[in-house]
């Protein structure tokens, strides 16, 4: 039988919010549309995998759950969907740009031309700042909101991923500090949530690995291993009012991966 068990409102946590994702036809923002519509959220996905993204909403179950096209890159899709949220649900609480290319992975920055560069770009940056841009027309006159990046552990550290993806993440981190200093006036929050590696299709892709050679990653955690499940929590955290004062915040999801160097020092691990 399609549709989630909602939990009791005492621990809803998003109980009356509306929220649009993007890229929620797989993967994390997939995982985010079931967390949160559990959580009492309605919740309206947008990509361009349009059969996967129906898949999903109507698992989730039509009354919580809407699919809309909507290419990130192109702004009249993107204010298309804020438009179709708002005629629906008459508000919008929530808004997380999710959606993400890869791209080509060509270690030489040799072999790197400009159309991927860019192609990667304006998915993961572009495709946030007019998220954000049309989030805000709607959030701002409602004096109230929460923006959620999703960005990386490549939004803080070079060598991870290529040059046009690090420097997409780390753009995003750059967006989101500004225009949390642009909209906090209106009571707006906006924030970032970083995860490290997770063995799910996007990670497989991109690095050309299986189950097996994610695992083998090196973490700084032992005996856990990072799930989407655990980033769709930290959004959710970002998403709820229990962090109504947390704002251009980058939440690492990352087990410490970031903040730790493990090639020298007293904890040498390597
Ligand atoms: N998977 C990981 O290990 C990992 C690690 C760190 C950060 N992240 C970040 O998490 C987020 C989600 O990643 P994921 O692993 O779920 O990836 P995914 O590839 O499974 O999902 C991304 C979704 O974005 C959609 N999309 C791509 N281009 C689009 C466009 N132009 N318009 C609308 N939708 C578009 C895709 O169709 C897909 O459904 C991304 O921002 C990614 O950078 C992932």
């Amino acid at each position: 039988m399609a549709g989630v068990s909602q939990l009791p409102p005492a621990a809803a946590r998003l109980q009356g919010k509306v929220a649009l994702i993007t890229g929620g036809a797989r993967g994390i923002g997939a995982c985010m549309a079931r967390l949160f519509c559990q959580h009492g959220a309605k919740v309206v996905i947008v990509d361009i995998r349009d059969d996967l993204g129906r898949a999903v909403a109507n698992e989730i179950g039509p009354e919580l759950a809407t699919y809309v096209h909507c290419d990130v890159t192109k702004e009249s899709d993107v204010e298309n969907a804020v438009k179709t949220t708002i005629s629906n649900h008459q508000k919008l609480d929530i808004i997380v740009n999710n959606a993400v290319l890869g791209g080509d992975v060509k270690p030489n920055i040799l072999d790197n031309d400009v159309d991927d560069f860019e192609r990667v770009i304006r998915v993961n940056l572009t495709g946030p700042f007019l998220g954000t841009k049309q989030a805000a027309r709607v959030m701002i006159p409602q004096r109230k909101g929460s923006i959620i990046m999703v960005g990386s552990v490549a939004s803080s550290v070079g060598g991870v991923a290529t040059h046009a993806y690090t420097s997409s993440k780390h753009g995003l981190l750059g967006l989101t500090k500004n225009v949390a200093a642009e909209l906090g006036k209106y009571g707006i929050r906006v924030n970032c949530v970083s995860p490290y590696l997770i063995a799910n299709a996007l990670a497989k892709e991109f690095f050309k690995m299986d189950d097996e050679g994610c695992n083998g990653v090196y973490s700084n955690l032992e005996g856990v291993r990072l799930k989407e499940e655990d980033v769709a929590e930290a959004a959710l955290y970002l998403a709820s009012d229990e962090s109504k004062y947390i704002s251009g915040h980058n939440l690492a999801v990352d087990g410490g991966f970031t903040t730790i160097n493990p090639i020298f020092g007293v904890f040498s691990r390597l």
